[in-house]
């Protein structure tokens, strides 16, 4: 086999073999085929897809391209969640502990930020002393013992779409449902879970822009757990505006306590109702109502956020210091923003509050930056408020006062007022299985 017959062949947009596409991954990982052929095939793959079967045998070869981790010794009731990126989402560090409270065994790994999407990873680790990083062992133990464990991304797992992701971000292939498609399922098969959550998103602050584009990704997922024998559930939803009111990491652990009190801002806490119960009803095997039901009174009686505390405990955090919620809002330095004009809140652009973000020091533009973990922004209005000319629309949190005026300025291009109420668009567009 040769590896240039393969960039031909899908060149001309004829489907690929099994073995073919075996074949490039394993000589990608072996180095006998180099970045310049796989960056060539990538393009043509963009240009061109790949169909169900191509799509499944890629997921299959970056899976055993590393370690897999057999869960089924935790049980059936194995599930992860996976969300395909949006500002302020720190869905994780609250559906994981409702569903754990409620017998469902959540043992994952997240991801680190990179640009102006945060990672749950450091959302944990702006908890003082949070250990990210456990021994497999331990990993299994606490699952075992809590029944929540979350840890980083082990480097071992999926090397080929690690390196694979690496080549398209700088080759302009990203952008591909198939290529997506099985970069993301392959972490979630490697990873184990027996049921799979998945919240894809659409809008400014997503990879999908539309929601029909989000929808065929959905799909693609869909049929790829199939394959591998997971339940796999979507949830299709709106990320055009930030999720919640806070972007930033300790910030954002905040506003999950907030959600796990029973308190919270309505969009945040009906998608994270949604996605719990989604899990609880895969994994449990349960109806959809029933599930929605035990939600609920996981979150109204105190039981999740129990849950929440004792796995952050369990993980070395120091609870003390995320129960007073005025040193998760500690930064130094804390600037009011103010609306410009009167008028009502048309759109406030996700990817740009992102990027605000990430200026005051709460992401990174390159994997070796230090995050502040304490930066970040609170948003006091949402789409379809009326403002007055100088209402406050938000405080930007930063430890470096000399970021607060590059920030604000991309604050402003991310708000754009209007005459007329805007129309509410529903932020769960779609469940599909
Ligand atoms: N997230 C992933 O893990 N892979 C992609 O290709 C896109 C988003």
């Amino acid at each position: 086999m040769r590896i240039y017959d393969i960039i031909d062949k899908k060149r001309h947009a004829f489907s690929l073999t099994d073995e073919e596409i075996n074949f490039v991954i394993t000589s990608y990982m072996k180095g006998e085929s180099k970045d310049y052929q796989i960056s060539a095939l990538l393009m043509a793959i963009c240009i061109n897809s790949m169909d169900e079967s191509e799509t499944n045998a890629l997921t299959r070869a970056m899976v055993n391209s590393g370690e897999v981790l057999d869960l089924s010794p935790l049980g059936n009731t194995t599930v992860d969640k996976h969300s395909t990126g949006g500002i302020g989402d720190k869905t994780t560090l609250i559906v994981a502990p409702i569903a754990s409270s409620l017998g469902c065994t959540v043992a994952k790994m997240s991801g680190r930020g990179l640009g102006f999407t945060g990672g749950t990873v450091d959302k944990l680790e702006s908890i003082n002393s949070f250990k990210t990083e456990l021994s497999i062992d331990e990993f299994f133990e606490q699952a075992k013992d809590i029944g929540i464990v979350v840890i980083g991304q082990s480097a071992d797992l999926t090397p080929a779409d690690k390196k694979l992701y690496a080549l398209r971000d700088v080759t302009a292939t990203i952008d591909s449902i198939p290529l997506i498609a099985s970069s993301i399922m392959s972490k979630k098969i490697a990873s184990g879970s027996k049921s799979i959550i998945l919240d894809v998103k659409f809008g400014s602050g997503a990879f999908m822009k539309t929601s029909e584009d989000a929808e065929k990704l959905a799909e693609a997922m869909i049929k790829i757990g199939k394959d591998f024998g997971r339940n796999v559930t979507a949830v299709i939803t709106d990320m055009n505006a930030p999720l919640g009111t806070c972007v930033g990491n300790a910030l954002e652990v905040w506003e999950a306590i907030e959600v796990l009190s029973g308190r919270g801002e309505e969009n945040l806490v009906k998608l994270c109702k949604t996605v719990s119960a989604c899990m609880v009803s895969s994994a449990l095997n349960l109806d959809y109502n029933t599930a929605q039901k035990m939600v609920s009174d996981a979150i109204y009686s105190g039981k999740a956020l129990d849950k929440f505390y004792e796995w952050i405990e369990k993980q070395g955090g120091d609870v003390s210091k995320i129960k007073d919620s005025s040193l998760l809002l500690n930064a130094k330095f804390k600037r009011e923003i103010y609306a410009k004009e009167s008028g009502y809140i048309y759109r406030i652009d996700a990817q740009k509050i992102g990027t605000a973000s990430m200026i005051l020091g709460a992401g990174r533009t390159k994997k070796e930056d230090n995050i502040d973990h304490l930066a970040g922004i609170i948003l006091s209005k949402s789409v379809g408020n009326y403002v007055q000319r100088g209402d406050a629309l938000a405080t930007m949190y930063t430890s470096n006062e000399d970021l607060l005026d590059d920030a604000s300025l991309v604050f402003e291009e991310a708000i754009s007022y209007s005459e007329d109420a805007p129309k509410k668009s529903e932020l769960i567009y779609k469940i599909i299985k």
